[in-house]
């Protein structure tokens, strides 16, 4: 990686300005089991550091601690909806109760969790988003699919790990695509189906990482490929330099578009024409041995652990020490 794409130096030394940090993991969403792991490997990489770090199972156990103020910061890694802890609940919480935490605040977090609000920040922007018809429920997706035509993505608004997530290549799919993502919680959204590859890149203190391009064995990259399965490739830097430079640019003012904070990770696709679309921001992406933020962090020579400090940075009144 060129000098000129490498990192400012950290802007702490010391461990023991972040005080007591408590890694908020797990929690009650449906990626709860993915945030455990996520968490234990971010409260290891934070202690190997010399941080005094502690675990703390969800957001109603962490209230009750920091009521007895046990903890000076919270490092959240949970990672989904509805209280979840990625949607703004709990950053608006933290900001109450005057607790400083990891990533992006209210704003960002709850439009990020947001896919159709999201794209529709991306849009008035004119950063580029698959066309979509928002369905509310009950909605008629055949009229949805009239407008932009076959195949779709149907996803629910805010969910994320691609659960109730499907493709439908022909009209006869859809309803049954339509009773999927209605098991979840809030919107649909339906999406013209970007056909090509899949990328994904990190942000960190808002400058972009390296892409990763994701080529699972199967046709997609669903739960199964996320999770599961251990022959899904990892390119990364996925494009070339040309690419790199353009989807970090997009990156970086997706990320300011939603005012985002401290990190994340960009998801789009790039069809067959070399276009990319971008798909949805994610404010506390996974930290697992299989995760995708660590790899396009690496690529910029910051290992794990770096990454782990830089983010608990991201915790500490901007300006401060560097
Ligand atoms: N418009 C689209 N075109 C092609 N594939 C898509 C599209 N939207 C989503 N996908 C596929 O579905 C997966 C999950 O969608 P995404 O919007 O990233 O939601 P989440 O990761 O929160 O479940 C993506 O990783 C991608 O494989
Ligand atoms: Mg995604």
């Amino acid at each position: 990686m060129s000098a000129a794409h490498a990192f400012p130096p950290p802007r702490f030394e010391d461990p023991s300005v972040f005080g007591h940090v408590a890694v908020l993991m797990g929690g009650s969403s449906a990626e709860r089991e993915v945030s455990l792991d996520s968490g234990r490997n971010v409260l290891t990489a934070l202690r190997a550091r010399g941080v005094r770090a502690d675990a703390v199972d969800g957001i109603p156990t962490l209230a009750r601690e920091l009521q007895d103020k046990h903890f000076d910061r919270v490092f959240n890694i949970l990672h989904g909806n509805k209280g979840g802890g990625e949607d703004g609940t709990l950053q608006g919480l933290l900001e109450a109760l005057g607790v400083p935490y990891t990533g992006s605040g209210v704003l960002g977090s709850a439009l990020a969790m947001d896919k159709i609000r999201s794209k529709q920040v991306w849009l008035s922007l004119g950063l580029p988003t698959p066309r979509y018809v928002r369905l509310s429920r009950g909605g008629d997706v055949h009229a949805a699919v009239r407008e932009l035509g076959l195949p779709v993505i149907v996803k629910p608004a805010s969910e994320g790990s691609s659960v109730g997530v499907s493709r439908v290549h022909q009209a006869s799919d859809l309803d049954a695509a339509v009773e999927l993502a209605a098991r979840y919680p809030g919107e649909l959204l339906v999406e013209q189906l970007i056909e090509g590859d899949e990328y994904t890149i990190g942000v960190l203190e808002g400058r972009a990482l390296a892409t990763i391009r994701i080529v699972p064995k199967g046709s997609w990259y669903d739960y199964n490929a996320k999770y599961l399965a251990d022959d899904t490739q990892y390119i990364c830097p996925g494009l070339d330099d040309a690419g790199e430079a353009e989807a970090r640019d997009q990156a970086e003012r997706a990320f300011a578009a939603l005012d985002l904070r401290g990190w994340a990770r960009v998801d789009f696709m790039r069809d067959r024409a070399g276009r990319n679309w971008l798909l949805e921001a994610n404010t506390a992406p996974g930290m697992t041995s299989h995760s995708l933020m660590p790899k396009s962090a690496a690529a910029f020579g910051l290992s794990f652990e770096d990454l782990c400090w830089r983010i608990l940075e991201s915790s500490m009144p901007e300006g401060g020490a560097r």
